[in-house]
């Protein structure tokens, strides 16, 4: 059994489209959700789904390793970043080396980095008239948005895309995408239980 954790800051569309896509998979399961933010509507969609979840604060997840301990007791392979906004400290980088995966709402190495995140991609996309956008899924290393590089898919820009519409595209994108490579990486890779 592949144990996974899903670390998630908001809406948790993502988090929770993952959760449906491996409902029935007698080989990934999702053990846990946790969220930095108690009022993050991903953990209303936790409870909804019968996951377990659990919340931290900043001086916990910086300056304890109370996080990892709660990975290690329910034996978590793999974290999945959908929409979490912290920088990953390097204890966690350590522990799970290309064994955190992030989601970016972008055509990486544009538009990420620092405060680049959500609706701020989009705007930025729109706003440097780009003529394509979409997804980039890669490891993650202890920067942001800057570990390799596992899969990208693009969608084009047209002269009457707004900021919203190019959002919704991109969700389009990852909703299609992320559960199904998250699925090729974990039967994929060879994983040592920690
Ligand atoms: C997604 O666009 C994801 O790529 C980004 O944050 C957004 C999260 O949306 N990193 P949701 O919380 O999954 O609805």
């Amino acid at each position: 059994m592949i144990k996974l954790a899903i670390f998630a800051s908001g809406n948790g569309s993502n988090a929770q489209n993952i959760v449906e896509y491996f409902k029935n998979n007698n080989e990934i399961n999702i053990e846990a959700i946790l969220s930095n933010k108690i009022d993050a509507y991903v953990l209303e969609r936790a409870k909804n789904l019968d996951i377990p979840s659990f919340t931290f604060n900043r001086n916990e997840f910086y300056n304890s390793e109370s996080v990892l301990d709660i990975l290690k007791e329910k034996e978590i392979d793999f974290i999945v970043l959908a929409g979490f906004l912290w920088l990953i400290p390097d204890y966690l980088t350590r522990y799970y080396p290309n064994k955190i995966i992030n989601i970016h709402p972008a055509l990486l190495p544009k538009f990420g980095g620092k405060g680049m995140y959500g609706d701020h991609v989009h705007h930025a996309v729109y706003n440097h008239k780009e003529k394509e956008t979409g997804i980039t899924i890669h490891y993650v290393n202890e920067r942001y948005d800057e570990g390799e590089i596992i899969f990208q898919a693009k969608t084009g820009i047209n002269a009457d895309d707004t900021p919203d519409t190019i959002a919704k595209k991109v969700h389009a994108l990852e909703y299609k995408h992320f559960p199904r490579i998250l699925e090729k990486i974990f039967l994929g890779q060879k994983f040592n239980k920690h």
